[in-house]
């Protein structure tokens, strides 16, 4: 009798006994004597395991022999109450068919605890641990939330090119995309290389974002964003650093920096309250197992208003702390990861977004105050990450892009087409970037980034 497959969820919640069933997974756990055997298996469609039972007397012990932790079966049986601590229903077994049996000699995930650093050296087999099960399902439903949000909010899904022939922050930390050759590069009569031979037959290389064709979008659509894979060549080994990245940037015409904020605010208590409501079974477990706070904090995050400050408050607040800090503080300089912990964790203990930094260690895009000195950046900053979300006012006004364009060295013959937008119909508008991964750190209480990525990319590491 053919029966249709249940997730092992689905059976959890079903008070349907005595019905016959069919699971399929791999097996976490095998207890056994001479009557009778529990094997426990899971299949990814939440953290429990379900409990099959079996009765040695009748079945082949040799075929036992290949149940073993890792191993995947096809189990079918009846759904039936259970009688054990620990679980609701159990599957009394008919039929065992074993996909795959793993060897326990060579199979690295016993059942004994490993190391996060160990994981990551087999990031092949890591989903198979609960940790990692729970990490990758609250990064799909922060996904899922994501696209949800925006769409319910009037905004559309924009997909920026990953090839791009621009460098959007000015940062020059890119990689390069080529099918040149590189044991012969072709030269040009100045020695450099030539790279209209080149397959788009000029420089190009991976985005570090997709702000400016967001913008191209918004002067049209009024509400798009993009959630894209991005890349940035910089070399920094850092618990919070990836070398590719996913980034969530939407970008609104006729919003200025007080809406961009506002927005900012709702979309993250939107996306933990949604990880809150439906991610209850893995935030538990990763409460229990690494993080005693993580539950709480993400409620605190949810029900307190964000703390709104000046570059220039921070600059004060920093300078009259006690705190000794690694990197010294003064006004025009950038916020370090330190610095920024320590406004949030410190002195407000709660979600800061800062605003007005000093124009120059900010990108060109952004809109200019009145003083000369400061641009209408925003970044918020959140407990254990720092910074989570960085973005801006742009400057909507031709004449004072292309001054800052001039004044920061930018080629602006290749900026003619985001320039264009400044000059037919421009509008105020604001937008944000939000790391992707970041959140997920910041949702799941993991403390490195290449925990919450399937495969990391950083410096000296693109196994897998
Ligand atoms: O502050 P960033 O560089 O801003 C931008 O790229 C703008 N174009 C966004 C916009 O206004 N549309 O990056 C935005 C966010 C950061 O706040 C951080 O959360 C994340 O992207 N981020 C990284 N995450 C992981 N690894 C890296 N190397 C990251 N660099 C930035
Ligand atoms: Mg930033």
């Amino acid at each position: 009798m053919d029966i249709k497959r249940s997730f092992v969820k689905q059976l959890l919640q079903s008070t349907e006994f005595n019905k016959p069933v069919n699971v399929k997974g791999w097996v976490r756990t095998k207890r056994d004597n001479k009557q009778i055997a529990f094997v426990a298996i899971n299949d990814g469609s939440t953290i429990n395991n379900i409990q099959v039972v079996i009765d040695m007397t009748s079945f082949d012990e040799n075929k036992f022999k290949l149940i073993t932790t890792g191993s995947s079966l096809s189990v079918t049986g009846t759904l039936v109450q259970s009688m054990g601590k620990g679980q609701t229903v159990e599957i009394q077994a008919k039929e065992v068919e074993i996909y795959g049996t793993a060897d326990p000699e060579t199979y690295p995930l016993q059942k004994k605890g490993h190391t996060l650093e160990f994981l990551r050296e087999i990031a092949h087999l890591r989903f198979r641990t609960n940790t990692f099960g729970a990490i990758f399902r609250i990064r799909h439903a922060m996904a899922f939330a994501i696209h949800k949000y925006f769409n319910d909010h009037g905004f559309y899904y924009l997909h920026t090119p990953i090839v791009t022939g621009s460098d959007a922050e000015g940062a020059g930390e890119m990689f390069h995309v080529t099918t040149l050759d590189m044991h012969k590069l072709p030269k040009s009569e100045d020695g450099k290389i030539d790279f209209s031979q080149d397959f788009f037959g000029r420089e190009t290389n991976l985005t570090v974002s997709g702000q400016l064709e967001a913008e191209l979008g918004a002067t049209a659509l009024s509400n798009v964003y993009t959630f894209g894979p991005t890349f940035r060549a910089e070399n920094s080994n850092t618990p919070r650093h990836l070398a590719e990245f996913w980034m969530i940037e939407p970008e609104m015409a006729f919003y200025d920096i007080t809406d961009d904020m506002d927005l900012a605010e709702d979309f993250l208590k939107y996306l933990i309250s949604y990880a809150l409501e439906n991610c209850k079974d893995d935030l538990e477990f990763l409460n229990n197992m690494y993080d005693k706070e993580l539950i709480e904090r993400l409620n605190f995050v949810v029900n307190n208003k964000f703390e709104r400050i000046d570059y220039t408050d921070a600059i004060n607040i920093l300078t009259q702390s006690d705190q000794k800090f690694e990197y010294p503080v003064k006004w025009g300089s950038d916020l370090q990861s330190e610095h920024e912990r320590y406004l949030v964790e410190k002195y407000y203990k709660k979600p800061v977004m800062v605003t007005n930094y000093p124009k120059e260690i900010k990108a060109f895009y952004m809109k200019q105050n009145e003083d000369g000195k400061t641009v209408r950046a925003m970044d918020v900053l959140f407990p254990r990450i720092g910074e989570i979300i960085g973005g801006s006012q742009r400057e909507e006004v031709y004449d004072k892009l292309v001054t800052r364009i001039k004044e920061m060295g930018i080629p602006e013959k290749e900026m003619w087409w985001y320039l264009e937008t400044r000059k037919f119909g421009t509008v105020p508008h604001s937008g944000f970037g939000l790391g992707f991964e970041r959140l997920i750190l910041f949702v799941t209480g993991m403390l490195n980034i290449r925990d919450v990525i399937p495969f990391p990319r950083t410096p000296k590491n693109a196994e897998f």
